[in-house]
């Protein structure tokens, strides 16, 4: 049975046309601009609305589910679900959505992409054809690293995880991982102390929760091989951004390639941003036209759902 006209608040306008299905079916409330709406406006909003489409930048905590008592569903744009405080929705009854699946492969692409560059040196090889220091093919200059048939570590084989270690059996590499996933006879599990002293490619793609935060922080970094490449395409908090400038700049490992920083972005004069052998780009893992496309659909699809009353297609599980 279709559920009469609810009120949506979505804080984001998204790529596709998803959101005429929405806007067919319930009153929509769309934050119009480029920037997402600031934490008291996202409250205000909140606070009238029946239904939430939200991405990661909103950060939806038990203060501001505090103040919404018509809320049933929060549909979040994004696999990950850091920025919503689940168990104080769970608490309210209030059903939570995410977007699975649909980016694995845009994710795992953009993994590899950074892995390649990072170990490849491709942004100095850029900068030097701009800057005119392309003088002549020179023997020395621009060594990078074998990828092929090199060890890749992989902390988190879920979904995304595992769409990295078939792109690695691809260049021949040996694949160790450490934390959740199924696994197979391909890959070996191992302590994660292990696997950093055992990778010359690390990568990280286990969720962002209480016992993942700073993971990666001094001593962690200091178990790594000194050409090591540590890649993220997670979230930001897992690594601590001083000890790994640290690292860089003291040569303790070889490189890293960030996806996603702690904050996003990191301000104009953070250090971070001139840390020798270090790629940041603004958290673009998922940023083809079909996964956005296809998160779309698949975050107004919970939205709909939650608003009749149904199983949500993806719903966040929460651990009581
Ligand atoms: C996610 O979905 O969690 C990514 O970080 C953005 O697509």
């Amino acid at each position: 049975m279709r559920a009469p006209m609810a009120r949506c608040f979505v804080t984001r306008v998204l790529p596709g046309p998803a959101l005429d299905g929405l806007r067919d079916r319930h009153e929509v409330d769309l934050w119009p601009d480029r920037l997402p709406p600031p934490y008291e406006e996202l409250a205000a909003r909140a606070a009238g609305a029946e239904g939430l489409l939200t991405t990661l930048t909103d950060r939806v905590d038990a203060a501001l589910l505090e103040h919404c008592p018509d809320l049933r569903v929060i549909s979040n744009y994004a696999v990950g679900h850091d920025n919503i405080d689940v168990h104080a929705a769970a608490a309210r009854s209030i059903v939570v959505g995410n977007t699975p699946d649909v980016l694995t492969e845009a994710t795992a692409d953009m993994t590899f992409a950074l892995l390649l560059a990072a170990a490849r040196k491709l942004p100095e090889a850029v900068d030097s054809v701009r800057d005119g220091d392309w003088l002549t093919w020179e023997p020395g200059r621009y060594l990078g690293q074998a990828v092929a048939g090199a060890t890749l570590g992989i902390v988190g084989l879920g979904r995304i995880g595992s769409a990295v270690a078939r792109r690695a059996f691809g260049f021949n590499m040996t694949v160790l991982y450490t934390g959740g996933g199924p696994g197979s006879g391909a890959v070996r599990r191992v302590p994660l102390d292990r696997l950093l002293e055992e990778s010359d490619f690390v990568t990280v793609h286990c969720p962002l929760t209480a016992a993942t935060y700073r993971l990666f922080d001094a001593e962690a970094l200091g178990r790594m091989r000194p050409s090591a490449i540590l890649i993220n395409t997670a979230r930001g908090p897992i690594i601590d951004q001083e000890a790994l400038r640290d690292a860089l700049v003291a040569g303790q490992i070889g490189g890293a390639a960030l996806d996603v920083t702690d904050p996003e972005p990191p301000p104009p004069d953070d250090p971070l941003l001139s840390t020798p052998n270090l790629i940041v780009v603004p958290h673009i893992g998922s940023a083809t036209r079909v996964a956005r496309e296809q998160m779309a659909e698949l975050a107004v699809e919970n939205l709909l759902a939650g608003l009749d009353g149904r199983p949500l297609p993806h719903q966040v599980r929460v651990a009581v």
